[in-house]
């Protein structure tokens, strides 16, 4: 994953929700002890639909609510979330549960459900709360959409802070048993990375399994990677996955919906989910299609049919909807997106893909960069300046680090639109670069190549190198609000586990073989032509890699202990 682009596309932002309706149904009684709000969205296929709810409580404080409704038509629930669900006929009831059930005034929930209707889908015309009537004509539907009301305190700010991280236990076990047990403590992502892995693939944890085993080791947040757009990683082939590029229907239903249907169980309603949405999706959209030198016919259909945009605001709609539920969308890394020709139009595109979603903004909690790459954290050495800016290594990027880069991108996204309560995860478990080649002190030559080159601690060819590093450690361990901005230092790529074979594998997988990750290819023009760095004998991405696991912990930065 993970390509360095040249130039900006211009983006052609053509998808919008499907069928999106949404009416807003509101009465406030004078003295009365119940008063609501109920909002209802709909996002609706050929024969069913999900619906999203939001109550604002306008009455006095309830401790728990009934909400009941009856369907125009011949709609049927089939599963619900946040709220115990039962339908008699066309009439459907919705009891709280434990921890949404208390609303004070002017207090918000939201909920939602799955339904299957045939002939139309008329919404329905009246609500009623612990059975007073949320009534009134239904309002003149609006194309603007409305932000999902968050209950205060149940949707924290930054969901690491104060608690621990899910320690997955197969990648833990993985590391012990290859000489790693003085990191296998540490939180990593799990990747649902096809849908067999939304119920583990060949007797490998799935997602409810991970879950459990998160309440079981009393984690307060666990991590998911997801990861399975049609027409996936366009701009490589390591990481190719099973759907085609028109399968959205098949992301939406057979994906995305389970998922959100496991992380919607009241069972995990006091575990905070933290998914990273779609590494590599937004990202290539920008940079890799109409004519750029790094252009590619795969990303250039991704762009035409819109499913990248379509897909990433379906997974939004449905995660956001849950309120322990947060999403960080990958935001590239400095060394992909920190071109002033890519900076602003990615921060463009994140900003009208979230504000396309039901809930706009809000259903975004923040972005994630470096996914699975290898920009240092901090190049200690090295300051972007005039002077510095047209080296080899920086390229006239305005960041040469990601630190840097991630705070700039939040205040872009911010100024975008943005909540200003965004913040950024940096994935550091294999952007350490430590061990006995890294430099301890800024060259002094006068020449800028050989000055960058022999003072930055980022060793690479090339920064647009991205498969199997040799010479990269772990970097920082995972951490939470380690700085202004940044929600976390994260792990989501399990340090270990490869980026794509460096020859050749058949696999029923849908990975093809890169020659970004082949030691011996010249490169392409999105690594400038360069060596790629990759090292030999590498496996199948996700599959174990021993030796650079070794390597990762011998170079760690800061030193393995
Ligand atoms: C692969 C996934 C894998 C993930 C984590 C990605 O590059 O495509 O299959 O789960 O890395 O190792």
């Amino acid at each position: 994953m993970r390509a360095r682009p040249l130039n900006r596309a211009t983006v052609v932002l053509s998808a919008l929700l499907l069928g999106l309706g949404l009416i807003m149904v509101a009465v406030t009684q004078a003295r009365a002890a119940v008063a609501c709000t109920v909002t209802y969205s709909v996002n609706q296929w050929s024969n069913g639909f999900t619906a999203n709810l939001g109550i604002t409580n306008l009455g006095d404080a309830v401790s728990s609510w009934t909400l009941e409704w009856d369907f125009a038509g011949n709609q049927q629930v089939s599963q619900g979330w946040s709220g115990t669900f039962s339908q008699s006929g066309k009439h459907v009831t919705v009891k709280s549960l434990s921890y949404n059930g208390s609303l004070a005034t002017n207090a918000s929930t939201s909920l939602g459900f799955n339904a299957s209707f045939s002939g139309t889908n008329d919404a329905p015309t009246s609500f009623t709360l612990n059975g007073t009537t949320c009534n009134g004509s239904p309002g003149t539907p609006t194309p603007t959409p409305t932000p999902t009301p968050t209950p205060p305190g149940s949707h924290a700010d930054n969901p690491y802070a104060g608690g621990k991280g899910y320690v997955n236990s197969e990648w833990a076990a993985e590391a012990r048993a290859d000489g790693g047990s003085a990191i296998a403590g540490q939180p990593t992502a799990v990747w649902l990375d096809r849908i067999a892995a939304i119920n583990g693939v060949s007797g490998a944890m799935g997602l409810r399994a991970h879950l459990d085993a998160a309440l079981s080791q009393g984690a307060s947040y666990a991590q998911f990677v997801i990861y399975d757009l049609p027409g996936r990683d366009c701009a490589a082939l390591a990481s190719n996955g099973e759907l085609g590029p028109t399968d959205l229907d098949k992301y939406e239903h057979q994906y995305i919906d389970p998922i959100a249907a496991i992380m919607a169980d009241s069972k995990y309603a006091n575990l905070k989910i933290i998914n990273v949405i779609e590494p590599d999706s937004l990202p290539n959209l920008v940079t890799n299609t109409n004519g750029t030198p790094g252009a590619t016919a795969e990303c250039d259909t991704m762009n035409q049919n819109g499913n990248y945009v379509k897909g990433v605001q379906y997974a939004l709609n449905k995660l956001h909807a849950i309120s322990n539920v947060y999403n960080y969308i990958d935001a590239g890394h400095h060394a992909w997106l920190g071109w002033d020709s890519n900076f602003g139009p990615a921060a463009t595109l994140f900003a009208n893909v979230a504000k396309g979603a039901t809930a706009g903004v809000s259903s975004v909690d923040g972005f994630i960069v470096n996914t699975a790459n290898y920009s240092a954290l901090k190049e200690p050495f090295i300051t972007v300046t005039d002077q510095t800016r047209p080296s080899k290594w920086i390229d006239w990027n305005r960041y040469v680090d990601e630190s840097s880069f991630a705070t700039a991108f939040r205040n872009q996204l911010i100024s975008d639109g943005f909540n200003s309560g965004i913040g950024m995860l940096i994935d550091t478990s294999r952007n350490g670069w430590g061990g006995p080649n890294r430099p301890t002190k800024a060259s002094t030559s006068t020449d800028i190549n050989t000055f960058i080159n022999e003072s930055r601690v980022d060793r690479r060819p090339h920064a647009g190198d991205w498969c199997n590093q040799s010479g990269s450690g772990l970097g920082e361990r995972p951490t939470a609000a380690p700085a202004a901005g940044i929600d976390a230092y994260v792990w989501v790529k399990p340090p270990g586990e490869s980026d794509g074979s460096s020859t050749s594998i058949p696999n029923d997988e849908g990975k093809g073989f890169d020659r970004m990750c082949d030691p011996t290819y010249g490169g392409n023009a999105r690594n400038g032509n360069s060596p790629t760095g990759a090292l030999a004998n590498a496996p199948l991405s996700g599959h174990w890699f021993s030796a650079m696991f070794h390597q990762l912990l011998t170079n760690a930065y800061p030193p393995v202990q």
